[in-house]
């Protein structure tokens, strides 16, 4: 049992909604028409309500739904992840929530009863993936006549299509979207007696904090932790903000402790995650610190919040936590790095020196009407400050050509960007219009789909070839490596280096430090020679274990790789 405080809710309660088709999505053990269910439905006060008074549930107060028994049986899930990490690191809390109620988990198709896709909405193709998925899902379905399988779809296309979803594709029994994973349980009760039932209610303040997420793959070295949810941003190209609601920050000691946790688990690499991390704020927790401004050229279309904790507070307790834990975080929005959050990387050997600028177009113009809040030579003025502040400093990006009005001149603007930054990663996507963003009111999608492709070949081409360069003139160099695990077909260890690469090289004796030797396991820190670059691989020799304070304590401070 726990306390849950009642909470004004960004409602859509479909739950109590009758489709064209006439389904009721939600309890139907008893038949009921439209107007009963109103009358014994919520009332215009449950939805204001945001009363101090706790209410006493096993799960949040979700007033139009009644209780219902919990599944009877013990029940084998099979999970599908689609999406970003976001949606990895929710996949591990849906599983602590079902875990908990006594459901198993299977990686075996045919030993499933449950199918659950976590989904993603941020481009026409990820959807169409999902549909694909749920095509073979259907004729699973059918075909396992001696038994009763469910299909949910969980995440951003869930809450993007709601009901819909269920109206497209018959065969889906469960819709939840990001905010009400709590209620899963309950939804495939519901599903029981052959009804389907959708949960996409949004949340102002849900971030699961108290659940402990229980990671999928377990033997990982490294996690993510959520330390905020949703995004306020509303860049005009983007679902985000629709599929996952308003900003909230996770409060800073259940983040600290799960980092601990996974500490004493053994995890080497722990990212932070959120849309926007930099915004973070734990209002909760009040500090002495002024609020500092935003750099000259940026601008939000929000309110910033004022006092409580900040993200550069947040990277300080969470560093602190073991230094030889590496912390990445993404993602970042360029208009909010303040001084103190480059301080902090600058400061610590184990937060890692890889930056994610997203710019998105290297075009003023297109910035603008994606509402992004920067200009191109505020961006690059952030680029020199980065590298300023941190050297050594690895940069990353995400890109897209062929939005809306998007002209060859400024698509132009986008490869020279390109080739002005030096980017290490990054991720280059043609544009696709997504309904319900400002863009789809807005704007045309203009760009016809032929440009766009061949606009995302040559930033391809030209990403690689630059990384190509970047990556021969690491050739020489010694760089730290967390071993992750082992090729299958080659047996050769892979691992990655401070700023996110993947380096390769042979299982062989590596020197120990009290002169002995040993194989490489996962989860090990090893110094590697470089010896060969390929765009997206390094190829190195193990020279000897360390561990990430040795490392950086032996070479030179703020290069972040012994250069030869
Ligand atoms: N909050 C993160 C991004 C999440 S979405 C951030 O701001 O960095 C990941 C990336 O998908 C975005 O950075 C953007 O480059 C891309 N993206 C978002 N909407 C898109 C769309 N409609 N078409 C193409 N790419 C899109
Ligand atoms: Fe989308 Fe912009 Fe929010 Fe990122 S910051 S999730 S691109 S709206
Ligand atoms: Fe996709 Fe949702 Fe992540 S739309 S990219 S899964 S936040």
């Amino acid at each position: 049992m726990m306390f849950i405080r009642r909470t004004k809710r960004l409602s859509k309660f479909i739950n109590t909604a009758s489709t064209s088709n006439g389904r009721y999505y939600s309890d139907s053990s008893r038949v009921t028409t439209i107007k009963e269910k109103i009358k014994q439905g919520p009332s215009l006060k449950d939805f204001i309500t945001d009363s101090s008074e706790p209410v006493l549930t096993d799960r949040p107060f979700i007033p139009y739904l009644l209780e219902n028994a919990k599944t009877k049986t013990k029940r084998k899930v099979f999970f599908d992840v689609y999406g970003c990490q976001m949606n990895l690191n929710d996949t591990d809390i849906v599983w602590s929530i079902l875990k908990k109620e006594g459901f198993e988990k299977t990686s075996v198709e045919e030993d499933a009863d449950i199918f659950l896709v976590m989904t993603c909405a941020i481009r026409e193709g990820a959807e169409t993936k999902i549909w694909h998925r749920l095509d073979h899902l259907r004729g699973f379905k059918r075909r396992a006549k001696d038994r009763s399988v469910k299909i949910g779809i969980l995440g951003c296309m869930a809450e993007r299509l709601k009901e819909k979803l269920i109206e497209k594709e018959k065969a889906v029994d469960v819709v939840a979207g990001p905010d009400s994973y709590r209620d899963l349980p309950r939804l495939l009760a519901l599903t029981e007696n052959g009804q389907p039932a959708v949960n996409v209610l949004l949340s102002l303040d849900e971030t699961y904090a108290d659940v402990v997420p229980v990671r999928l793959n377990e033997d990982s070295v490294s996690a993510f932790i959520s330390i905020m949810r949703g995004c306020d941003n509303m860049c005009t190209y983007c679902i985000v903000p629709f599929t996952r609601g308003r900003e909230r920050s996770r409060p800073v000691a259940s983040i600290v402790d799960e980092a601990r946790q996974l500490a004493d688990q053994g995890v080497r690499e722990v990212t932070l995650l959120g849309q926007n991390v930099n915004s973070y704020r734990d209002v909760s927790q009040s500090t002495e610190k002024i609020d500092t401004h935003m750099a000259k050229g940026f601008k939000t279309v929000y309110k910033t919040k004022k006092g409580g904790m900040r993200f550069a507070d947040l990277l300080d307790k969470v560093s602190a936590v073991d230094p030889e834990m590496r912390i990445r975080f993404t993602a970042a929005h360029p208009k909010d790095f303040p001084e103190e959050v480059l301080q902090i990387i600058s400061e610590r050997p184990n937060i890692c020196k890889l930056l994610h600028l997203p710019a998105q177009s290297g075009s003023s113009a297109v910035l603008e009407r994606m509402r992004r809040g920067y200009t191109r030579e505020a961006y690059l003025q952030l680029v020199e400050d980065v590298k300023r502040t941190i050297p050594g400093v690895g940069l990353s990006t995400d890109m897209i050509c062929g939005f809306c009005g998007e002209t060859e001149e400024e698509f132009q603007e986008t490869l020279s960007l390109m080739e002005l930054v030096d980017y290490n990663i990054a991720f280059l996507f043609p544009y696709s219009m997504r309904e319900k963003t400002t863009a789809y009111r807005r704007y045309k999608d203009d760009v016809p789909d032929h440009i766009k492709k061949e606009r995302h070949n040559r930033m391809l081409e030209l990403y690689r070839r630059k990384c190509q360069i970047l990556n021969d003139a690491e050739i020489g160099n010694t760089h730290l490596v967390l071993v992750e695990g082992t090729a299958k077909k080659s047996g050769n260890i892979l691992g990655r280096n401070e700023l996110y690469m993947r380096v390769v090289f042979e299982q062989t004796e590596v020197l120990t430090e009290d002169g002995g030797k040993r194989q490489v396991k996962p989860g090990d820190y090893v110094a590697v020679k470089i010896v060969g670059a390929r765009s997206a691989t390094l190829k190195g020799v193990p020279l000897y274990h360390t561990s990430l304070s040795e490392f950086y304590r032996d070479y030179q401070w703020g290069v972040r790789r012994a250069v030869n």
